[in-house]
């Protein structure tokens, strides 16, 4: 029986409380089956979708169905006939199979009728779902309402951008290649790519990486054109001492290292993701550069720091990552309206502490992947004020870059710069 809907399903309730999707998918036993690219698509395409696809399930029952599996499955099955145009009868029988095994045998006869009534009433059902926030935008209310006040102006698009797929965007190792011989070598495999900002290339369509020519020798990352400016909105130069603050898993460490021979210190309080900087350092070949790996908490500094004074420091703080929901749906009904003010109140501290680590005339770099005013332009205007030598200095983005202040807004399909959602504030110590 092909379990690929009950197993996508299956991932989306363990999101909905409060697993990563990447982890939900390795529990729901999709992870090592053929299917897996498959479940990942479903599960990933219907989580991005979800605010409509449940508001469509609830009108078609007149009440939210009592199970939530069975309302996950239809779901899946939903987004397969919008969205991935499947053989409508094909999708409903699956799900209606896939009802009777995951739930209860007699729960199929509502789930058919309820799939084939949407197939019949399509429009009518739509447009009454869209008329909400929720099933017209696909995040939950207390997002929308955040957004609309953070951005008068812009919400809609930052809302419509964070349901775009992300491209795959990657960065030139300049220590092994430069991003035209990149280029020609994706190219010469047959990839269409386009450069982006300084080291990037976006890849199209996009690839698993380990496909393409040149991940295994080090040649390139993969990283969002928006985090490609940290590295050089930091700035920073040969021989200076560096601490990455928030380092885990080293995509913007390893970009300091490819710009400059800097004296490293790249800090996470995660000893797991730890690991994967120590492997990206190897992979790119950056593992005998001057760089330390050290776990500790970026708020207490006491634990881990030597007392000498750092040059520059980037703190890529833990945040709501509501810039990067477009490669992360889960992120959406993950979070809590709270958990904001519970990342700012960690944010503030880590600067804090940080500030300290810092030597006079030094950079600080504040960068967070949100698109939420408490955890950016409001946390950076706090710091200032409270923080009598910290001078703030302007963010210069290249041209094309879609920017309002410090905040980088999320792209929509076609963008000259196309990227994430980012923050980045700069401060000087006097
Ligand atoms: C946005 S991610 C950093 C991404 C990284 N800079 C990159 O470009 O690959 C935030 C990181 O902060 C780490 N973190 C969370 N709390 C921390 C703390 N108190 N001290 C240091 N690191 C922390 C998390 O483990 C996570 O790896």
């Amino acid at each position: 029986m092909d379990e690929s809907q009950r197993q996508a399903a299956d991932a989306i309730l363990r999101v909905m409380s409060g697993e990563t999707l990447a982890r939900a998918l390795e529990l729901s036993g999709a992870g090592a089956t053929p299917a897996r690219a498959f479940v990942q698509e479903l599960a990933y395409g219907t989580l991005r979708h979800w605010g409509t696809l449940e508001a469509i399930v609830r009108a078609l029952a007149h009440k939210p169905p009592g199970d939530p599996r069975l309302t996950a499955i239809l779901a899946v099955a939903l987004y397969q006939l919008d969205h991935l145009r499947a053989e409508p009868h094909a999708v409903v029988d699956r799900a209606v199979a896939a009802v009777g095994d995951a739930v209860r045998p007699q729960a199929k006869g509502l789930a058919n009728a309820l799939l084939r009534r949407y197939l019949r009433e399509r429009d009518a059902v739509i447009e009454a779902v869209t008329a909400t926030p929720v099933g017209r935008w696909s995040y939950p209310r207390w997002w929308i309402s955040r957004v609309r006040s953070d951005w008068p102006r812009e919400w809609e698009r930052i809302l419509s951008a964070g349901n775009e797929h992300a491209p795959l965007t990657l960065r030139a190792n300049v220590r092994v290649n430069s991003r035209e011989e990149l280029r020609d070598r994706l190219r010469a495999a047959g990839n269409d790519c386009e450069p982006v900002g300084e080291a990037g290339l976006i890849v199209a369509p996009p690839r698993p990486v380990r496909e393409l020519p040149g991940y295994e020798d080090g040649a390139f990352s993969v990283q969002d054109a928006g985090a490609q400016l940290a590295a050089p909105l930091l700035g920073a130069r040969d021989g200076e001492r560096v601490l990455d603050a928030c380092a885990a898993p080293g995509g913007k460490s390893t970009h300091i290292l490819e710009r400059a021979d800097v004296d490293l210190v790249a800090l996470d309080s995660d000893e797991a993701r730890l690991a994967r900087v120590r492997e990206n350092l190897a992979r790119l070949s950056l593992d005998d550069r001057r760089a330390s790996v050290v776990a500790g908490d970026a708020a207490a500094s006491a634990t881990w720091w030597d007392g000498r004074a750092f040059d520059r420091i980037l703190a890529d703080v833990p945040c709501t990552a509501s810039g990067i929901v477009r490669r992360h749906p889960d992120v959406k009904w993950r979070r809590r309206a709270s958990d904001v003010a519970a990342f700012a109140a960690a944010q503030a501290a880590m600067l804090d502490a940080l500030w300290r680590c810092l030597a006079r005339g030094g950079t600080l770099l504040y960068a967070t992947c949100s698109v939420f005013v408490e955890e950016n332009e409001a946390q950076a205007a706090a710091f200032a004020g409270r923080t009598s030598d910290a001078l703030r200095e302007s963010c210069e983005f290249p041209a094309g870059v879609d920017s309002s202040g410090g905040q980088l807004l999320p792209s929509l399909p076609g963008a000259p710069h196309n990227q994430d959602g980012f923050f980045y504030a700069r401060f000087r110590k006097a």
